[in-house]
């Protein structure tokens, strides 16, 4: 039997009108567009102030973007995976809820939590799938509402995040095409680095975990860049060095974390500027949403059979990378 690989076939996405500049933090913290510029390469997110938007109407809107530009319909969904942390609530996950409003009955549905590896995780299951024959349509989206685990009186990590949605489509080929080769690693004792104290079974809610403010995220951030650089780069340049891809083709989409971070991996591999794919300027550090909207912007630039390397890495500590074959030109 001819092996199967599992393919992105298209792609879908939603970005909250609402702009949140450098200008108007350094109004509400004591920092400046100088110092996120300098330090993380941002200069504007997205916030969705919407009263009762949520992390499901974002991922329901992106995955409704890609059903309208790739023609799938709901009901040929077989599989429907959501990668977040920022779920509308501890259950259901989000995934049963972006099913429900994108009219999606004939899948089974859930959510893959893994922080900035979110997608990259959640691709890699996806795409377990279907390589096994059984599934032929799964949609995965990484969505995430950021802000409404984020202290805005905190300017060591408000600045660093944003919201948005984005969503592909993975389908069966024979081919040579889609998800080829992938590395991925955690390690847990990271987690004491990055995470959100209160809110679960460890500490649940009280008045005194919210006086504590012990639900926003908790990062220590020389640590958690140190790891990132070395793990993002580390599992990239496996990928591209196994796989004997040519770094003056390759293209590399990295989680967007902070613009020194992504520096760092284009050094390793050696791979120009141009071939980075970069928008962390524009949306910040969206989470387990950056690399499929990273696919969403250079959709039109990417041409069938060019390489991809997708990476990251999150809290857990998690990381990983994906070398994909880019299946389609842009329709
Ligand atoms: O995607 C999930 C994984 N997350 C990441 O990958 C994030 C990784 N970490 C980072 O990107 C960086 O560590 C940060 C952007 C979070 C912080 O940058 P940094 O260069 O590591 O700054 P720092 O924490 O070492 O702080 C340096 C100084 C401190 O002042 P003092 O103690 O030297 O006087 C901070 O208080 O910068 C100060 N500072 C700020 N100043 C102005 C911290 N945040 C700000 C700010 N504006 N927003």
């Amino acid at each position: 039997m001819e092996k199967i690989h599992a393919a992105i076939t298209g792609l879908g996405h939603y970005l909250p009108d609402y702009v949140l500049t450098n200008e108007e933090l350094s109004r509400m913290v004591d920092t400046s567009d100088e110092w996120i510029m300098e330090r993380i390469g941002i200069k504007e997110r997205r916030i969705q102030r919407e009263p009762g938007q949520a992390t499901s109407d974002m991922g329901a809107a992106a995955v409704l973007d890609l059903m309208k530009n790739t023609g799938l319909k709901p009901e040929e969904v077989d599989l429907l995976l959501c990668a977040t942390v920022t779920a509308d609530m501890r259950f259901p996950s989000c995934a049963c809820l972006i099913a429900d409003k994108t009219g999606v009955r004939n899948a089974f549905a859930y959510d893959v939590s893994s922080g900035c590896s979110g997608f990259v995780y959640a691709l890699s299951t996806a795409a377990r799938f279907v390589e096994s024959g059984r599934y032929r349509k799964v949609v995965v989206v990484g969505a995430e509402k950021m802000s409404s685990m984020i202290d805005y009186t905190d300017r060591a990590t408000c600045p660093i995040f944003g919201d948005g949605a984005a969503a592909v489509l993975l389908e069966p080929t024979t081919e040579e095409y889609g998800v080829l080769d992938e590395e991925m690693g955690t390690d847990g004792s990271g987690w004491k680095h990055l995470h959100m104290k209160a809110g679960g079974s460890l500490c649940p809610a009280s008045h005194e975990t919210v006086d504590k403010r012990w639900h926003y995220v908790y990062q220590e951030g020389q640590a958690v860049f140190k790891w990132a650089v070395l793990k993002m780069a580390d599992v990239a340049e496996t990928i591209v060095k196994r796989n004997n891809l040519d770094p003056e083709t390759v293209w590399i989409a990295p989680h967007q974390a902070n613009l020194r971070i992504i520096s760092a991996v284009q050094k390793r591999i050696g791979v120009a500027p141009e071939r980075v794919m970069i928008n962390i300027d524009r949306y910040g550090n969206t989470t387990a949403a950056t690399i499929p909207l990273l696919f969403c912007e250079w959709e039109k630039k990417l041409k069938k059979g060019d390489d991809v390397v997708i990476c990251a890495f999150g809290a857990g500590f998690s990381w990983g990378a994906i070398w994909l074959k880019w299946a389609y030109d842009a329709r």
